[in-house]
């Protein structure tokens, strides 16, 4: 069956070689410089393809692909364009940043790892596929997976937060999910791994900032989420705009060629990111002929946006700058990438434009966008059971997030169509009919000044109340005074993250904080909604706030979604993806730290002299990775192993019995963690290596089990410093991945902090 598959696959191989190898004699140097040449829809986005300057360069072969246009009509009036007007009807790639839904927005990628449901991420990438493909798109620019743990740094909202084994299951569930089983069906559109690489870990958490790092942090630390999309399948490959080792990344050969293909394996093609060839010149490199010839013979196959490989390569060719199988290579890939969607056996194969009438934000998609974003939801506090409210009486909804739709998406939903989505005020009202009273007040804009609120986004150009933040705030009092009990919809906007939009504070700004502390000051009970794209500092609310609940930016249901959890609809069931920090100085703080040679015992005792400690704020985080609450409650019993012994080609079972001990169904996330008590490098305090979700009934067990065999114990680490020569400049490059034998711990707990430890050796 294998064999006969493997020969099959051979010859589709052969195919496609044959094909390509046929339709790149008949192109001409600037045909195939067309081809690895992406620029961004330009004068289309609002015009008319045929008579736009992009139109006339795809007719001339100077584009490959183009992305970021939204409607099938367009869509489909350029792929004709290019398959009908250009000389060898070579069909055009049609790529958009479909991050986290089309016009069905999901939660943002951080919230949706916060559900540590791999099903959901590929549900909703799927969904996402189906819609966008109904509007001509064949290529999406995710996932994007970069570990972040710097919360200052805003597209932490991006990725699945800070830990490589969550981000890695996301990562390839999301490839699955776009990408389908072979990219062949018409719903099915190529993804693109991004950024490649190591982008969350800009200096300071300032984007585009310099990134810096040891190659076994790399390895043990950041490099997995692309490796996993990489085994995934993923088509395409996007590379970063920071510098590794202090090589842009855009044309960084061991990067793009070394680790990606020849260590890895990595088939599909490389993308710039926007203008990326162009900012190496920023960056320190040369000019912009140079910068392109050395993206090419780095690894980068397609330029976006420079225009630096259609305008400088056929002079570098002719210089001897680059050579033809250089720029073969990538022609060859990028065709490939087309061949493999199916374009060139059908065009128009995304171009049903029907489809768009029908498959766009249907109610079953709205449904399921609803389900997951329930299930993005941490419970971070919830003292004496406020939530869940009951739908009765008089509920104050209070805050600047209540009352605008727009901001319940997020930030990078390029496709939304914000007339068709309500607020949370209309989702609580829609909630509770006649049977409560909403008042609703907004009680202050989210940030006081008008300048700080322009920088940070487009969208809310409309959203200010012009008021004084004394009428405001006054108003607000008065629904408080009103109602029974207050819900507070604080926080950011969704543009406060994501792409430039780095923070150096991370609590609420200033004049959220007084009226939240007015509103508790009340004495009435409140519940907090912290709308936000990363981990906030919460550390006053935590105090004081009776009820907080994390929604994130829960996509365009949210509201309906919010409310099903707000009232009880829904049990909660989302766990942190990101440790929240105490206050930004604790930055970054994340679970699977290092000890030190100077431990603290206790992370959250007093300070103690000359360990590694700070004298004003305990180590731990205010609330942990892994962490969330449920409005029941879980037990964790009978931890055992089924054997403290483990052989090299073994297995060894650990086991936790997990029973529902409150009297209301929830869901649980069962966290396995492992440390490796000693290595030939020092190693973190515990690493994530296994999760799974279980729904219990009221006073239902399930068992949890983890089958640990010597892959879950491998790292990467130098090969041994005494036995391998290394020079003053190679030394600890020699990497090798293996597990060594000794004395490991298996914890297993809710979440990383709170956890059950047994030990086992492996031999
Ligand atoms: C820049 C962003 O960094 C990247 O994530 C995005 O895909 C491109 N622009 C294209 O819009």
């Amino acid at each position: 069956m294998l064999a006969c598959s493997l020969t099959a696959m051979a010859s589709d191989d052969a195919k496609m070689d044959k094909f390509i190898d046929d339709l790149m004699s008949k192109m001409t140097l600037e045909e195939k410089l067309g081809q690895i040449n992406l620029p961004p829809g330009g004068d289309i986005v609002t015009g008319d393809p045929q008579s736009s300057d992009i139109g006339a360069a795809i007719v001339k072969g100077q584009i490959g692909g183009i992305f970021n246009i939204k409607g099938a009509d367009k869509a489909k009036a350029l792929q004709e364009l290019a398959v009908k007007k250009s000389r060898l009807g070579i069909p055009l790639l049609i790529g958009m940043d479909v991050i986290h839904g089309y016009e069905t927005v999901f939660p943002i990628p951080l919230a949706l790892a916060a559900s540590w449901d791999t099903s959901a991420a590929e549900t909703t990438a799927r969904i996402a596929a189906i819609e966008a493909s109904a509007a001509g798109i064949n290529w999406t620019f995710s996932p994007m997976v970069d570990i972040a743990r710097d919360p200052r740094w805003g597209r932490m909202s991006e990725g699945s937060g800070e830990d490589p084994f969550l981000g890695s299951r996301m990562a390839e569930a999301m490839v699955r999910g776009y990408q389908g089983k072979s990219m062949q069906g018409d719903t099915e559109i190529m993804a693109c791994l991004k950024h490649f690489a190591l982008y969350g870990a800009p200096d300071a958490g300032r984007d585009y900032s310099t990134v810096d790092m040891s190659r076994l942090r790399m390895f043990n630390e950041y490099l997995a989420p692309y490796r996993a999309a990489v085994n995934a399948g993923v088509g395409s490959v996007m590379s970063s705009f920071n510098v590794v080792d202090g090589i842009p990344a855009t044309a960084n050969k061991w990067l793009l060629t070394d680790l990606l293909r020849d260590y890895w394996g990595f088939k599909g093609f490389v993308v710039t990111d926007y203008g990326s060839i162009g900012e190496m010149q920023p960056h320190g490199m040369g000019d912009m002929q140079s910068n392109a010839a050395m993206a090419l013979k780095s690894g980068t196959d397609m330029d976006m946006s420079s225009w630096a490989f259609v305008n400088t390569l056929a002079k570098s060719l002719q210089e001897g700058k680059v050579s033809m199988s250089d720029i073969d290579r990538a022609v060859r890939l990028i065709l490939e990438a087309k061949y493999k969607l199916g374009l060139f056996k059908n065009p128009y194969k995304y171009n049903n434009v029907k489809r768009e009438k029908t498959d766009i934000y249907t109610p079953e998609h709205k449904a399921e966008a609803r389900r997951v974003a329930a299930k993005t939801f941490v419970l971070l506090k919830n003292e004496g059971n406020i939530l869940p409210l009951q739908k009765k009486g008089k509920i104050a909804l209070v805050g600047p997030l209540a009352n605008t739709a727009i901001n319940m998406v997020g930030s990078w939903a390029g496709a939304i169509a914000p007339e068709k989505y309500k607020s949370l005020l209309h989702g609580f009202q829609d909630a509770v009919g006649d049977k409560a009273n909403i008042i609703y007040a907004k009680g202050c804009n989210v940030y006081a000044d008008a300048k700080t609120e322009g920088n940070v986004g487009i969208w809310n150009k409309n959203i200010r109340d012009n008021r004084t933040e004394q009428e405001l705030f006054d108003e607000a009092m008065k629904a408080a005074a009103n109602a029974d009990v207050i819900v507070a919809a604080m926080g950011e906007l969704a543009e406060s993250s994501g792409e430039s939009s780095s923070r150096s504070e991370l609590d609420l700004p200033e004049t959220q904080k007084k009226l939240l502390a007015a509103l508790v000051a009340t004495g009435k009970p409140v519940v907090m909604l912290n709308f936000s794209g990363r981990s906030t500092v919460m550390t006053w609310e935590n105090e004081n706030v009776p009820a907080i609940l994390n929604v994130w930016f829960g996509g365009s249901e949210a509201p309906d979604a919010i409310a099903d959890v707000v009232f009880g609809d829904v049990n909660p069931s989302g766990k942190l993806p990101v440790s929240m920090p105490r206050n930004v100085g604790q930055v970054p703080v994340y679970y699977n730290h290092l000890n030190t040679g100077r431990p603290v015992d206790n992370p959250k005792g007093d300070f103690i002299k000359f360990k590694s400690n700070y004298f004003d704020v305990p180590n731990a985080p205010l609330y942990p990775f892994g962490y969330g609450l449920s409005y029941t409650s879980f037990s964790f019993s009978d931890f055992n192993l089924s054997s403290d012994k483990l052989s090299n080609d073994g297995t060894i079972r650990a086991s936790v019995k997990v029973t529902n001990t409150g009297d209301r169904e929830g869901a649980e996330v069962v966290q396995y963690y492992i440390r490796d008590m000693v290595g030939s490098i020092s190693r973190p305090v515990k690493e994530l290596k296994h999760f799974e979700r279980v729904s219990l009934a009221p006073g239902e067990s399930k068992t949890v089990s983890f089958d640990i065999n010597v892959d879950d114990l491998k790292y990467y680490h130098p090969v041994d410093q005494f036995k391998s020569k290394s020079s003053a400049l190679s030394s600890g490059s020699d990497i090798e991945y293996t597990a060594e034998p000794g004395e490991f711990q298996i914890m297993v707990g809710p979440d990383s902090e709170n956890v059950q430890t047994l030990k086992f050796t492996l031999e």
